[in-house]
């Protein structure tokens, strides 16, 4: 299938063969999505469908999409020892865990902490972001942290970092975030740029 020049594949629908360059997009990400999100990949790009009419989360991504920008925040933004230090004293190793970072931006939060995931998901709205996030080991998925197309239940973590005061209904992001903790995990939300807060317990654990 072809959409406006682009190569177009539903996830999860088993019409015609993939790629085996679009395997390795679907193959890890396709267990933890809603088989009826509407999911495609683009360009290579696991993408929801989203409401780019709203103003802020067009304005998010037109920031993000600018690759100077976005390398620049890479570069700048929590990236010293005492970030680090907070989110590791709040939420320990992520080795082994599976992981959603939502509003994962260029990959921030990971390119610090570190570990060895068994399943790191970022998302965002943001393409070139998510392409900086896939070089440093996310499974990027473009998608809006108000309508997230994920399954329920099955996240160790999930982390908003920075994220949560760029979204414009803040109680359904945290809905969404909370929806895919799994039972007995842990959700945390740190609160941005300043450095002196530790990140913000919101869920279980
Ligand atoms: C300030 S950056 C934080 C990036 C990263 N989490 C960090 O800690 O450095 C905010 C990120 O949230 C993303 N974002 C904003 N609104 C969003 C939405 N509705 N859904 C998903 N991501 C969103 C932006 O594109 C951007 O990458």
């Amino acid at each position: 299938m072809a959409v406006g020049g682009r190569s177009c594949l539903r996830l999860g629908s088993n019409k015609g063969p993939l790629r085996s360059s679009l395997r390795n997009v679907t193959r890890p990400l396709a267990p933890y999505l809603k088989p009826d999100a509407g999911v495609q990949i683009l360009n290579g790009l696991a993408v929801a469908p989203i409401d780019f009419e709203n103003v802020h989360t067009r304005a998010n991504a037109g920031y993000f999409d600018n690759h100077v920008w976005a390398s620049e925040y890479f570069r700048a933004c929590h990236r010293d020892d005492t970030f680090r230090d907070r989110w590791q004293a709040a939420i320990g190793s992520w080795n082994d865990k599976v992981i959603v970072d939502v509003g994962c931006g260029p990959g921030n939060l990971f390119a610090t902490l570190g570990g060895k995931p068994k399943a790191l998901i970022g998302v965002d709205v943001s393409k070139v972001a998510l392409g900086m996030a896939k070089k440093i080991g996310y499974m990027p998925l473009e998608a809006d942290a108000h309508d997230l197309p994920l399954v329920s239940e099955f996240a160790d973590i999930v982390a908003l970092n920075a994220t949560l005061h760029h979204c414009d209904a803040m109680a359904t992001v945290l809905r969404e975030a909370a929806r895919l903790v799994r039972p007995g995990a842990r959700k945390r939300e740190g609160s941005g740029c300043s450095r002196g807060r530790e990140p913000l317990s919101l869920g279980p654990g």
